[in-house]
């Protein structure tokens, strides 16, 4: 588990060394669903359940809302990612941030579908940077800090509805990211400009890390 300067703490895990028993409120979770989502979803469950330990929080459950995001215990706020091979999590106390996002970079090609997530000019500001070296992975991250991006505003806005391009991204010279939707209303804009967006490497593993103060 590492610490950043935010106050998020994250973790990243093979979903293999995180099997065995949810608990009890958590069973239903596991309803009809394959054996690999299963998987995920217990890793998940108990990478957060060891985190909390970590931070001396008794274990408790973590549901999900209607909309599939997770439910956290009274005073935090957290995010959760899986790859094929792992799951990442952020957690942080309420006192410290309003929310928080995750997403695992997983490297594979987008394709054609690039277009549909970014545009030309952010390829480009990212290619520029010291983030990506070319094309393809520019288009990579910027897919995988936008899901960031999106968990960490659907619990303040509300809005589940985020378009890939009502959302531009800029990479800055310190290595973070920052967000703007100029054609969103306000509140929507205004939790969008206030998120930022950092690229971490934890056990090997990048992850795009997106918290709101
Ligand atoms: C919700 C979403 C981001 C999940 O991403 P994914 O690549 O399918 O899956 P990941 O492994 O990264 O994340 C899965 C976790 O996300 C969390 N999650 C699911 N829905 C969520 C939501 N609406 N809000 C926040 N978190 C959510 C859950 O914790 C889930 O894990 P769990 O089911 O084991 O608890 C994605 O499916 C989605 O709907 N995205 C909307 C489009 C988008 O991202 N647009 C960007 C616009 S800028």
């Amino acid at each position: 588990m590492i610490s950043l300067s935010s106050g998020v703490r994250i973790d990243v895990c093979p979903i293999t060394a995180l099997q065995g028993a949810v608990l009890q409120a958590e069973a239903s979770l596991l309803d009809g669903v394959s054996q690999a989502r299963a998987r995920e979803i217990i890793a998940g469950r108990n990478l957060a359940r060891r985190m909390m330990k970590c931070m001396g929080l008794p274990a408790a459950p973590i549901l999900r809302d209607q909309f599939g995001a997770p439910i956290w215990p009274t005073g935090l706020c957290g995010s959760i990612a899986h790859s094929r091979r792992h799951v990442a999590l952020a957690l942080s106390y309420l006192s410290e941030l309003r929310s928080v996002g995750i997403d695992i970079v997983d490297g594979d090609s987008l394709g054609q579908e690039a277009r549909s997530i970014a545009t030309n000019e952010e390829i480009q500001a990212f290619v520029a940077s010291s983030l990506a070296s070319g094309i393809d992975e520019a288009a990579n991250l910027i897919f995988s800090a936008k899901e960031a991006l999106f968990k960490c505003q659907a619990s303040i806005t509300g809005n589940q509805d985020l378009d890939w391009l009502e959302v531009r991204l800029s990479p800055g010279a310190d290595g973070t990211v920052s967000a703007a939707a100029p054609s969103l209303p306000p509140l929507f804009e205004d939790t969008v400009r206030g998120i930022r967006i950092l690229l971490e490497q934890i056990q090997g593993v990048n992850v795009f890390v997106a918290a709101l103060r």
